[in-house]
C-alpha cells in the first residue's frame, strides 16, 4: 500500500518525544509543521538543513486563536492539513507528591493544557481535514493510567481523559473519514525527563524491571507506531489506544 507524504502537525513538537516524532515523520518524507510554545521554529530550521520539509509554528494549545494560526499557516503553505498529533503536555515540570499537596490551580493547568488543548487543536484542525474527506488524530496518552501511578493524580488523571476523548471523538470522526488514536508511552527519557532529573527519581521496575523489554525507554521507541497510525495501512483502526513501553502494561 502506497503512504503518499502527508502535512502532519506535531505539537509540542520542538523538544522531547514531540521532535522524535516530528524527525521520523519528516525523514519518512512528510511535511510537518511544529508546534510548540517555544523553539519551533529553530526546530523546522534543524531538520530544513537536513533536505526535510518543515516549518514552525508558536503555538500555545490552549490559545485558540494561535491554534488557528498554526492550522492556516499549514494549509497556506502546504496546500492542506492531514494529520494532527495531540503530543504537547504538563508531565516533566511537575512535582512528584501526594494527592492532598496538589494545588487546585496546578490541577487545574494539567487538565487546560493536556485536555483543553488536544480539545482545541482538534476543533481548528478538522474543518481542514473534512475538506479533504480525510484525517488522522494521534493523542499522546500515558501508562500511567494503567498502572494507576501514584502521586501524579492530575497528570494520571488528564490522561485518563485523553482516551476517553479518543474514543469519542472517533465515533463522531468516523462519517468524515477522520480515525482518533491514541498511543500511550512508558517512562520515556525525554529532554524534559532528563532535564528535571526525573529518571533519577524513578526507580529500576518503572524504568527497567516491570516491561518485558528491560531497558530504558527513549523517544525514538514511539516513532513507529505514529508512522503506522499515519500511513494507509492503518485506516480502519480507529478509537483505539496503543501502549508502547516495552510490554509493562497489556491493554
Ligand atoms: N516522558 C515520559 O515518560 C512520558 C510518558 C508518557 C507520556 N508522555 C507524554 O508525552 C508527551 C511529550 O512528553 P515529553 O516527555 O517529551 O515532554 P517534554 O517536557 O520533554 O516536552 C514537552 C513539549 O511540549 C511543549 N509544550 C508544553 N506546553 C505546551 C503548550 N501549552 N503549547 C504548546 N507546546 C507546549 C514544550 O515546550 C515541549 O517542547 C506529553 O504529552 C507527555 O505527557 C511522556
Amino acid at each position: 500500500m502506497s503512504n503518499p507524504s502527508r502535512v502532519i502537525a506535531i505539537t509540542g513538537g520542538a523538544s522531547g518525544i514531540g521532535f522524535a516524532f516530528s524527525k521520523a515523520l519528516a525523514q519518512a518524507g512528510h511535511r510537518v509543521v511544529i508546534a510548540d510554545l517555544r523553539g519551533a521554529e529553530d526546530a523546522a530550521q534543524r531538520l530544513v538543513a537536513e533536505g526535510h520539509q518543515a516549518i514552525g509554528a508558536d503555538t500555545d494549545v490552549v490559545n485558540p486563536a494561535a491554534v488557528q494560526a498554526m492550522v492556516d499557516k499549514a494549509v497556506n503553505t502546504f496546500g492542506r492539513l492531514d494529520v494532527l498529533v495531540n503530543n504537547a503536555g504538563l508531565f516533566t515540570t511537575l512535582a512528584m507528591r501526594p494527592f492532598e499537596q496538589i494545588p487546585n490551580e496546578e490541577w487545574m493547568r494539567v487538565m487546560e493544557v493536556n485536555t483543553l488543548g488536544p480539545f482545541v487543536c482538534a476543533k481548528a484542525a478538522v474543518p481542514a481535514m473534512r475538506r479533504n474527506g480525510f484525517g488522522r488524530i494521534v493523542n499522546i496518552a500515558s501508562t500511567t493510567i494503567n498502572k494507576g501511578t501514584p502521586n501524579l493524580l492530575h497528570y494520571v488523571a488528564s490522561k485518563g481523559a485523553v482516551v476517553a476523548f479518543t474514543r469519542s471523538l472517533a465515533r463522531e470522526l468516523g462519517k468524515d473519514n477522520i480515525t482518533v488514536n491514541a498511543i500511550s508511552p512508558g517512562f520515556t527519557l525525554s529532554d524534559g525527563v532528563l532535564q528535571n532529573d526525573l529518571h533519577s527519581q524513578m526507580g529500576d521496575v518503572v524504568r527497567k524491571t516491570s516491561r518485558s523489554l528491560q531497558r530504558d525507554q527513549v523517544p525514538e521507541d514511539l516513532v513507529g507506531a505514529l508512522l503506522f497510525l499515519a500511513s494507509d495501512g492503518a485506516g480502519f483502526i480507529t478509537g483505539q489506544t496503543i501502549a508502547v513501553d516495552g510490554g509493562s502494561v497489556f491493554i
